[in-house]
């Protein structure tokens, strides 16, 4: 059997907190009179925090002193975190526990490679924590998806080549960053927003074990 590293994106892809990242954003957007519709927000999936708040500004013509832009951030993720605050096992995404296993029982390697900066605390809430060989998060990178560090990073820690890397995202970014590290790129959502990767899928449900194991099959 051969081994491969499978690296998961957490937000959208583990757990359903996209939809938290877009409120917060939202809030903050509308604060200094923006409008931000659920297509902007599609351009911040994947991406940095404060490299959302530089685009946001961007679209907004904004100026702000750094001051104001440290504030905004640190108000954006306070309320994200009041959404995450009481998140259960719940809100891990329909059918991510039975792929997960069922590489795990196939002797694959799992990683999860996150822009996020609070994903180790949200990998715990969702006990999903111990799931994982490699975490490499938002804390651990300097440069932001597209940029392919973050899973060439996970690679690194699985001690797997980039070719035999499979990336599951929910961002066209993080779809990038994926092609541009050499591995097989899995979007999971909208077919027409992630028409660069290799295979799209809408959730979890519909990716099968035969599937998983064409993947494992394949060098
Ligand atoms: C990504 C999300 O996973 O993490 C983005 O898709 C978010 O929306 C980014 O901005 C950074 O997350 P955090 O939790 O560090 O603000
Ligand atoms: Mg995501």
């Amino acid at each position: 059997m051969n081994t491969k590293g499978f690296i998961f994106d957490l937000d959208g892809v583990i757990v359903d907190t996209a939809k938290y990242h877009y409120f917060a954003w939202k809030k903050l957007a509308e604060s200094i009179g923006i409008s931000f519709t659920e297509e902007d927000n599609e351009h911040l999936k994947g991406v940095s925090r404060i490299k959302s708040l530089e685009k946001i500004l961007e679209w907004g013509n904004i100026q702000l002193s750094k001051e104001k832009f440290q504030e905004l951030i640190t108000a954006k993720n306070e309320d994200y975190l009041g959404f995450v605050e009481s998140m259960k096992e719940d809100e891990i995404l329909a059918d991510v526990p039975r792929v997960l296993a069922y590489l795990k029982s196939h002797q694959q390697f799992l990683a999860l490679g996150s822009a996020s900066k609070n994903a180790r605390s949200i990998l715990k809430k969702v006990a999903l924590i111990n799931d994982f060989k490699v975490i490499v998060d938002g804390n651990d990178v300097t440069k932001a998806k597209p940029n392919p560090e973050v899973f060439l990073k996970a690679a690194e820690g699985l001690q797997v080549p980039p070719k035999d890397c499979v990336v599951f995202e929910d961002s066209l970014a993080g779809i990038q960053a994926a092609n541009t590290a050499g591995m097989i790129s899995i979007g999971i959502g909208d077919a027409t927003i992630l028409k660069e990767a290799d295979h799209v899928f809408s959730d979890f449900t519909e990716i099968s074990n035969e599937f998983l194991y064409q993947l494992i099959s394949e060098l």
